[in-house]
């Protein structure tokens, strides 16, 4: 079932960005300082999302302080499934998935049992930054629980799978499908334990997986393949993260995005350090594609000319679509 991934060194000849590069000539080149908020708190990106009219996962509240945390009944009303997370971390920590109640306690997406005071106690854990980027205070966020489309069924295990787009100054330039496992608790993060498939562009058909460092080609809870799987609306999630780039202001970013069952394609959040294992997902480096939009970039450039969302991710999938998976 697994074989053992190439190593960065070998990835390194096809072009693979490490983190050096990547904060150097990306992330500190294409991002500007002060537009980091939008993208480091959630609660700013859901407002600005809203503005432009991009969907997202509907907040019901925030809580601020610690006497706000009595709040908390009120926020959650009768509703029997919601989402708590620190506006500002990262990596999935500090996110409790609730799917359920059980009596007078809750039941987390991985079947844990919790009580009220427990929420509470991590509400607070959350407003003192133990969760948030630099240890600083926080905002707790309590919001819509997504449940993914039944396409994830059959390789997906708890949780909701999410779809991460590398955009460079509004091009997409790579993809990813993360799946939860039993180990990362609902969550996709890849650190948590969540598996990583690279899709491509051109198709939204998935390739292969990686998985704790190791190619994989099934789901480890489910069995199910994870490549060859065809994503719905695949220009459509491409759209949306193109048109992040408007939203942000910021050229470099990861995207992820989810499907509801219900909703459809929503925003969870966006990142401006994006992390580089989607390159192991993909079996292919990001510098050959960064470089390939930078130069059409400058190409345009000399000739005064733009290009709308529509026309990026078309560029897009011209030049990086239809990757055979070796
Ligand atoms: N509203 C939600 N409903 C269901 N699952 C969620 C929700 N928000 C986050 N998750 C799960 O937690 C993971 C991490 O959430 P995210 O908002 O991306 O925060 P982080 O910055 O910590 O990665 C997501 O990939 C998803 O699996
Ligand atoms: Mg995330």
């Amino acid at each position: 079932m697994f074989g053992l991934i190439k190593t960065w060194k070998a990835l390194e000849a096809r072009g693979i960005m490490g983190i050096n590069r990547r904060n150097a000539d990306y992330v500190l080149k294409y991002n500007k300082r002060h537009l980091y908020p939008i993208v480091d708190d959630k609660i700013i990106t859901k407002e600005r999302a809203l503005a432009a009219g991009i969907h997202v996962p509907e907040m019901y509240g925030i809580i601020e302080t610690e006497k706000e945390i009595e709040k908390l009944d009120k926020i959650i009303g009768g509703r029997n499934d919601f989402v708590i997370k620190p506006a500002q971390g990262a990596g999935g920590d500090g996110i409790l998935v609730i799917a359920d109640r059980f009596e007078d306690r809750y039941r987390t997406v991985s079947g844990k049992i919790i009580s009220h005071e427990e929420i509470e106690h991590q509400v607070s854990s959350i407003l003192t930054g133990l969760y948030s980027l630099g240890g600083h205070r926080d905002r707790a966020l309590i919001e819509y629980r997504v449940t993914p489309d039944q396409i994830f069924k059959s390789i997906s295990y708890e949780g909701v799978p999410d779809i991460r787009i590398i955009v460079l100054m509004g091009y997409p330039v790579m993809a990813m499908l993360r799946l939860p496992t039993r180990q990362s608790g609902g969550k996709a993060n890849l650190h948590q334990g969540a598996i990583g498939v690279g899709v491509d562009l051109a198709t939204g058909v998935t390739l292969r997986g990686t998985w704790l460092n190791n190619i994989i080609s099934k789901h480890p809870d489910t069995t199910n393949a994870v490549d060859g799987v065809q994503l719905p609306n695949w220009d459509g999630f491409m759209k949306l993260a193109a048109g992040c780039y408007e939203l942000c202001g910021l050229g470099y970013i990861g995207v992820d995005m989810v499907l509801d069952q219900e909703r459809g394609p929503l925003i969870l959040e966006l990142n401006a350090r994006p992390g580089l294992n989607i390159q192991i997902a993909n079996d292919c480096g990001l510098t050959q594609r960064t470089h390939a939009i930078e130069a059409h970039i400058e190409a345009l450039a000399k000739d005064g000319v733009t290009e709308d969302a529509e026309q990026r991710v078309r560029v897009a999938q011209g030049l990086f679509g239809h990757v055979h998976p070796g």
